[in-house]
């Protein structure tokens, strides 16, 4: 088929890029650059042997997406560009539903205008905010605690409204829990452009020795051993559900589906910071400090929607998720080692 990525230089559009490419699909990439880096492309070509078809462009430019749906003939979307810090998504709330929901509205628009009307989205785990039981299924109340999270639900409601509206919609909302990993080629993989807030970025970065110390944000809550505990997932994992995801939309048969993409366990920051000085060989030291605002004790997937409707599951382990994220930072660090 012929796949448009939105977003699709960024770290997860990147590697769906790789695995659809493999399975024989031809991908169209458009990013506007705002937070990854146009070299990216080489480094595809360099895994797939020729780079995908990129065109600069920014989601919110309807005129720019109708015609690179009709050019390339696109049959399929998978929808990545978006802004994803928490954070700053409290600090600067419209940008976000400017680029988030205005961005999926006119990119939806045009997909209308041009009859293309097969749609994966990259939501997240996000909506869910605090859960009220584990593992927390796709059933589980909504209430996102961030405008971050808030722009994936409303996308959510608008994909499934203009499901109902018209039966020749195809959807599939992907919730993601954390992804972390990166391809085993060390050749793409996640590169946040500031310091980063995410757990395996920033524990990679004191194994390069780029930051000194980890800060533990608590070892207070109701856990195996304190510390928060989360559902981590191979990027290459989640990558391959994005085809299973393909694959059930082409059966045509529900018009909407949610569906977590998780591995269904939980590990706990110090598990992570032990294993990672494993894989590293480098000592990860780190202090214990306050709980971070927002933060909740335990999160993990319900992972059997997936499972049952698209056949997929998630199948590398944490060893390997750390050892390719560690292969990724080791190769691209710019310091001594
Ligand atoms: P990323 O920032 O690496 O990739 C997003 C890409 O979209 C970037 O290359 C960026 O340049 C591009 N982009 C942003 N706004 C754009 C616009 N208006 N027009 C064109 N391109 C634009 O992020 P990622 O980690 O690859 O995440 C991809 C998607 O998955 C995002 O929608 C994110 O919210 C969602 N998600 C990510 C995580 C995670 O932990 N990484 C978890 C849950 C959901
Ligand atoms: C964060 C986001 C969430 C997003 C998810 C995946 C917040 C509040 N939540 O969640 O919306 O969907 O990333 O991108 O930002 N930790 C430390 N020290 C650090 C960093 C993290 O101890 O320097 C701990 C956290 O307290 C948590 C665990 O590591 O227990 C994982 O943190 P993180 O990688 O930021 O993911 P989430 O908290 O799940």
């Amino acid at each position: 088929m012929n796949i448009l990525l939105t977003g699709g230089l960024g770290y997860i559009g990147s590697h769906v890029a790789v695995v659809l490419t493999e399975a024989g699909h031809r991908v169209t990439i458009l990013d506007n650059l705002c937070n990854c880096k146009v070299e990216v492309l080489s480094h595809l070509a360099k895994i797939l042997g020729s780079s995908p078809i990129f065109i600069q462009g920014d989601v919110r430019d309807q005129v720019l997406l109708e015609s690179v749906l009709k050019d390339g003939k696109i049959e399929a979307v998978m929808h990545f560009a978006g802004l994803k810090a928490v954070g700053e998504s409290v600090q600067k709330p419209l940008m976000y539903y400017n680029n988030n929901v205005g961005g999926a509205i006119s990119l939806l628009k045009a997909m209308k205008i041009c009859q293309v009307k097969t749609f994966v989205f990259s939501s997240s785990a996000t909506v869910y905010g605090v859960p009220k039981y584990l593992p927390i299924d796709e059933e589980h109340p909504t209430c996102p605690e961030s405008p971050y999270g808030q722009t994936k639900l409303h996308i959510e409601s608008i994909l499934r409204d203009l499901a109902n509206s018209d039966d020749a919609w195809n959807i599939i909302a992907l919730r993601y829990f954390n992804p972390v990993g990166a391809h085993e080629s060390g050749l793409i993989g996640e590169e946040p452009n500031d310091i980063p807030n995410n757990l395996v970025p920033y524990i990679s970065h004191v194994a390069t020795g780029k930051f000194d110390k980890l800060k533990i944000f608590g070892n207070d809550y109701k856990t195996l051993d304190g510390t928060g505990v989360r559902d981590y997932i191979h990027v290459m994992d989640l990558a391959e559900g994005h085809v299973a995801a393909l694959n059930y939309l082409n059966k045509k048969l529900p018009k909407f589906s949610i569906i977590n993409l998780g591995t269904g366990a939980g590990y706990s920051v110090l598990e992570l910071v032990n294993l990672y000085e494993k894989v590293s060989s480098r000592k990860i030291t780190y202090e214990i400090s306050g709980r971070r605002a927002g933060d909740i004790a335990s999160c993990f997937a319900n992972v059997d929607k997936a499972a049952f409707l698209m056949g997929w599951r998630a199948r590398r382990s944490l060893h390997e998720m750390l050892e390719d994220s560690w292969r990724w930072v080791s190769q691209n660090m710019t310091i001594e080692l």
